[in-house]
């Protein structure tokens, strides 16, 4: 029997590459991820596993006394080009939207000196775009929040933090890839979404930005916490897989290498 090792770990693996070797041994444990992208789906998945937002880069708007008017341009996008898997469409949508007069779109990762830069053009936007890169989640989206700029999300593998207690569709834009990079398909559906329906959702943005804020020491609401409670949320799940793992255990069956291995409930979580 192979050996099973992790069921009683929480393994913190954000970044899409860490642990590359070893996650294939430690799947039975709970891994907090960024996205399950790169992991076949028996290894991590959505019923296992907690989805934790990136850190953003672009800076908070505070004080945000903004609207509908006052945020020039319409869509903003800013963000690496990428020729693999996902890549094609930020190519096709690039071709799509770069001779509109109020949308941004400009390649290019935003380093240590752009990010001033990239906070002005994401605060003075009403809607941010989010597009599958090589990886289906994309630190972009929590920029949007921050900038309380609504997120149009084009990623349909996208796995998002906490949405088991969380609502993205009363801030976000979602559309399918397959319908994005369909002529005017984008721009007609923003174009739709007029004032009222924009300052709900950025209202909502501002209430649920600081789910998002990672604090030192945490605090009440913030991403440390909401993925401390999505972890605990995960514990009576385990705990019926590890019970009904234990119904034969007396009897010593092929199993037994394995169920050796599970810890007694006073050591388990
Ligand atoms: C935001 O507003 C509060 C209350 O008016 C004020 O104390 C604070 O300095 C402001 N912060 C910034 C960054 O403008």
């Amino acid at each position: 029997m192979e050996e099973v090792w992790g069921r009683d770990h929480v393994i913190l693996a954000h970044h899409p590459n860490s642990m590359l070797d070893s996650r294939v041994k430690l799947w039975p444990a709970i891994f907090i991820l960024a996205d399950f992208g790169r992991y076949p789906p028996n290894i991590a998945n959505v019923g296992k596993d907690v989805i934790a937002p990136y850190k953003h880069v672009i800076r908070s708007y505070v004080n945000d006394s903004s609207d509908f008017d006052s945020r020039p341009t319409l869509l903003y996008f800013q963000g690496a080009i990428y020729r693999k898997d996902g890549g094609f469409a930020r190519q096709e949508l690039f071709y799509l939207l770069k001779d509109e007069k109020d949308v941004h779109f400009q390649f290019g990762s935003v380093q240590k000196d752009g990010v001033g830069k990239a906070s002005r053009g994401m605060h003075s936007s009403k809607f941010c775009l989010n597009i599958a890169g090589d990886t289906p989640s994309s630190n972009r989206l929590f920029d949007a929040i921050a900038s309380h700029c609504v997120p149009v999300i084009i990623s349909d593998d996208i796995e998002l933090p906490y949405e088991d207690v969380l609502d993205y569709s009363q801030f976000c834009i979602f559309v399918r890839t397959s319908d994005a990079v369909r002529e005017k398909f984008l721009l007609n559906l923003i174009r739709s979404i007029k004032k009222d329906e924009w300052t709900r959702m950025w209202q909502r943005l501002k209430e649920v930005e600081n789910l998002f804020e990672f604090q030192y020491p945490s605090r009440e609401g913030d991403a440390v916490q909401m993925i401390w409670q999505a972890v605990a949320r995960k514990v009576p799940a385990m705990r019926l897989k590890l019970n009904k793992l234990r119904r034969f255990s007396r009897f010593g069956t092929q199993k037994d290498g394995e169920l050796r291995k599970i810890p007694s409930p006073g050591n388990f979580w």
